[in-house]
């Protein structure tokens, strides 16, 4: 624990054994006879994330009941999706670093890049195929429909200086939550849950996935690039309106409004203090924050279903988690 708040490690202590487990799994499902294609994975296999997404799948499972080998080899299923979607936003996003390293597009270029993307959804896909329902494999290639919209969405928005709130958070509902959303509904189902706690268990990794979009976009405009460990500060260049920005857009004066709008229609390269300055008049990163807290909260009462665990604890800490993340 630091400073009484706790860390992952502590959250994840009830599914220890089951996130190694999901990890060997990852690994064996990429091994390839290429040994380029290994060497492009490996930097993939090295360098893990939070693992959120597993741990939320596992955790769900546990709270709800019990762990069956499906939902370990979900677990891998849903972080390669993760991985995937990562390595094609940051081709997207012309991004440099993630998990503290170069990104596959800025070593190896962007054709590269798409293709191990390609290639890590295909075999997600694959480790799928090897459970013995079709239940899981339904609801991954309908939640990757989902993602996909999200994104298509997003870029097709870019620039929009109109875009309402509501159209924000159906692009970040899409292109994040809808994956959290999966993984805690399928925890749930493959550990015997009913229709409702089903339902239930979506809802929390629902509200906990825009939650956790927002406070992604609140990072990339005031975070650390040394702490999150990935390029910050492109989402403005890239004509990218998160809701700091669409609150300050709607309520800064005039000109200051005018000099936002030109921050997003002509790439700066850099966040500017006007930009920053302009965000803390109008209050919008507090803004932005509220909502995260109250999406948090959505989250929180969906829990009141499960019975007391330390697995529904964890869910609780990951909750809570979202909002003092630092990366
Ligand atoms: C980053 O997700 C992409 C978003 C949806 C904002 P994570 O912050 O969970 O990425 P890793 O897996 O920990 O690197
Ligand atoms: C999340 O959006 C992208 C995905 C859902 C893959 P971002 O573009 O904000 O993610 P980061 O900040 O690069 O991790
Ligand atoms: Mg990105
Ligand atoms: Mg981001």
């Amino acid at each position: 624990m630091t400073d009484g708040a706790a860390t992952l490690a502590d959250l994840y202590a009830p599914i220890h054994e089951d996130l190694a487990r999901v990890e060997q799994i990852f690994d064996a499902e990429l091994l390839s006879d290429h040994p380029f294609v290994n060497e492009l994975c490996d930097r993939v296999r090295r360098y893990r994330g939070k693992m959120l997404r597993p741990a939320l799948l596992l955790l769900c499972g546990k709270g709800c009941g019990y762990l069956v080998s499906a939902h370990h080899t979900l677990a891998a299923v849903v972080e390669m999706v993760h991985v995937a979607t990562l390595v094609h936003d940051d081709v997207l996003d012309q991004a440099e670093i993630r998990r503290r390293q170069d990104t596959v597009n800025a070593v190896r270029g962007n054709e590269t890049a798409v293709l191990l993307g390609d290639y890590l959804i295909s075999h997600a896909y694959h480790l799928c195929g090897s459970l013995h329902d079709q239940y899981a494999a339904r609801m991954i290639a309908s939640t990757t429909n989902t993602v996909c919209e999200g994104e298509l969405l997003q870029v097709h928005h870019r620039s929009k200086l109109q875009l309402s709130e509501a159209e924000y958070f159906n692009i970040i509902r899409s292109k994040t939550a809808a994956l959290t959303g999966t993984c805690c509904a399928l925890g749930a189902r493959y550990a015997g849950g009913d229709d409702d706690t089903v339902d239930c268990m979506r809802e929390f990794g629902l509200s906990a996935g825009v939650a956790f979009q927002i406070v992604d976009d609140i990072l990339d405009l005031v975070g650390d690039e040394n702490r999150t460990g990935k390029t910050l500060h492109r989402d403005l260049d890239l004509g990218k309106l998160t809701l700091p920005i669409i609150h300050s857009l709607a309520n800064a004066h005039p000109q200051r409004r005018r000099r936002l709008a030109s921050a997003l229609l002509e790439p700066a390269g850099k966040l500017s203090q006007d930009v920053v300055d302009t965000l803390q008049e109008t209050g919008s990163i507090e803004y932005a924050f509220a909502k995260a807290r109250r999406c948090v909260q959505t989250a929180l009462d969906q829990l009141d279903l499960l019975p007391q665990s330390p697995a529904r604890d964890s869910l609780v800490g990951m909750a809570e988690f979202i909002l003092r993340r630092p990366y």
